[in-house]
């Protein structure tokens, strides 16, 4: 039986598997806390009703001992998840001496070294799950919407997002380089199977010390094939909320945990405010932090732009030079793309990044120059503009970029098992 369902069991004797979290010794009474990856719950041992051997073990029960136990579980209105279990029978699966990590306050550093076990905590844990929740609704909500999941390649021989990050391998006798996106290959699946989404590590070599750099994350992005840039935001915002508010359902004691009241995920609805590049320049000046037209926002920009609204907010039609090739200008103002950022509240920046894709052969192939790509290696990419080029869009969305918003989180290494930063690869 697992933790999460012994209110099904009151009355009943059951056995359990699981880690020893806490021990507490009173007289002839010991308290002992078990996890099970499930949840939580107090043991109480007493020597006048255990074998000489049991309560023996359980004297030897120190912090991640693992223990199968049998236990008479009864109902107990103060314990959390109202169960409580009094134990018949220890056996020690696993012994655990001088455990790293102690219930005291530990500097990040250490806790990062020491990544495999600190997963064991509680908030690490709880994080771990709402991370679950959250990409299974953004699944479940694009397989509803009828998006086809298609994987693209992690090995690429070229760039989606700028060659200033891409991380470089060996491809036998040729240079190979990690996905940055898996983007271009989605606009081929999509003009196969009309609306894709692929769910996979995006690579950036990017040498940003910042409380939202990951060198590895993850991304889900949806492309649809005939869908405009205004089409393609309220993807987006039908997308995020659908999938905050499945996980303020499905998990809000683990979102209390975290510091989350799960009632604000459920406000965060649709329609999102939207401005302009323009607009938020405009909004910048008042609050001092001016910028010269033509350059993309910094942290301190999003946070000072996104403080003004509770929503989520798009900013759209970035000027030209500061996005990627493959952007569709604005046709009535070409020097501005019908691209879009979402900012989330509270500060945290941009967690989705999107917008209409350049349809036309001609103007691609211009880009492709001027951004000093090489024709051969997005060949095939121009293909889909050579036989029935449509108009398309689509996004990626941020996992732990997304996840450090909804959760409060000082920096995104937590939204993640294995961070991978700036100087840290391992564990
Ligand atoms: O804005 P980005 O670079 O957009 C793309 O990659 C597009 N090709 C996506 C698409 O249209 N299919 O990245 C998208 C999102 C960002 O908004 C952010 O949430 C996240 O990916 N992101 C990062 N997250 C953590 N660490 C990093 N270094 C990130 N870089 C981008
Ligand atoms: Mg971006």
């Amino acid at each position: 039986m697992r933790i999460a369902e012994l209110g099904q069991a009151i009355g009943r004797t059951v056995e359990l598997e699981g880690w020893i979290v806490s021990l507490r010794k009173s007289g002839g009474i010991r308290f002992l806390g078990l996890r099970d990856g499930s949840g939580r719950v107090q043991v109480v041992a007493r020597e006048s009703d255990l074998r000489e051997d049991d309560w023996d073990r359980t004297a030897a029960c120190s912090q991640e001992t693992a223990v199968r136990i049998a236990g008479a579980c009864r109902a107990d209105a103060r314990a959390p998840g109202g169960v409580e279990l009094d134990l018949r029978k220890i056996e020690i699966v696993g012994a655990s001496a001088e455990y790293p990590i102690q219930p005291k306050e530990h500097g990040v550093d250490f806790l990062l070294d020491r990544r495999h076990l600190w997963l064991r905590a509680d908030r690490q844990a709880a994080i771990l799950r709402i991370r679950h929740a959250f990409t299974h609704a953004l699944r479940e909500w694009l397989d509803r919407e009828g998006f086809i999941g298609a994987d693209t390649p992690i090995l690429t021989p070229s760039a989606c997002e700028g060659t200033t990050t891409l991380f470089e391998t060996t491809y036998f006798d040729e240079k190979a380089y990690l996905s940055q996106s898996g983007q271009l290959y989605n606009e081929a699946l999509a003009m196969a199977l009309g609306k894709v989404y692929c769910f996979a590590p995006a690579f950036r070599a990017e040498r940003s010390k910042t409380r939202r750099h990951l060198i590895e994350f993850w991304m889900v992005e949806p492309e649809m094939a005939f869908c405009d840039l205004d089409g393609c935001l309220e993807t987006v915002e039908e997308l995020l909320s659908s999938a905050l508010a499945a996980v303020a359902r499905r998990c809000p004691e683990e979102l209390r945990l975290v510091g989350r009241d799960p009632a604000e995920l459920e406000k965060v609805r649709p329609p999102f405010p939207r401005i302009s590049y323009d607009e938020a320049i405009e909004i910048l000046r008042q609050e001092g932090l001016e910028i010269p037209w033509g350059e993309d926002f910094g942290a301190p920009h999003e946070a000072a732009i996104s403080k003004r609204f509770e929503l989520p907010v798009f900013v759209h039609r970035y000027p030209t030079q500061a996005k990627a090739f493959y952007m569709k200008p604005d046709p009535d103002r070409p020097e501005v793309v019908l691209s879009a950022d979402l900012l989330a509240p509270e500060g945290y920046g941009e967690i989705v990044g999107g917008g209409q894709r350049i349809d036309d052969g001609e103007l691609l192939a211009q880009r492709l120059r001027e951004h000093d790509l090489s024709d051969e290696d997005y060949e095939w990419y121009m293909d889909l503009r050579r036989y029935g080029s449509v108009p398309h869009s689509g996004f990626g969305l941020g996992i732990e970029r997304t996840l450090a918003w909804v959760l409060r989180l000082e920096h995104v290494r937590e939204a993640i098992p294995f961070p991978r930063m700036l100087y840290r690869l391992r564990p």
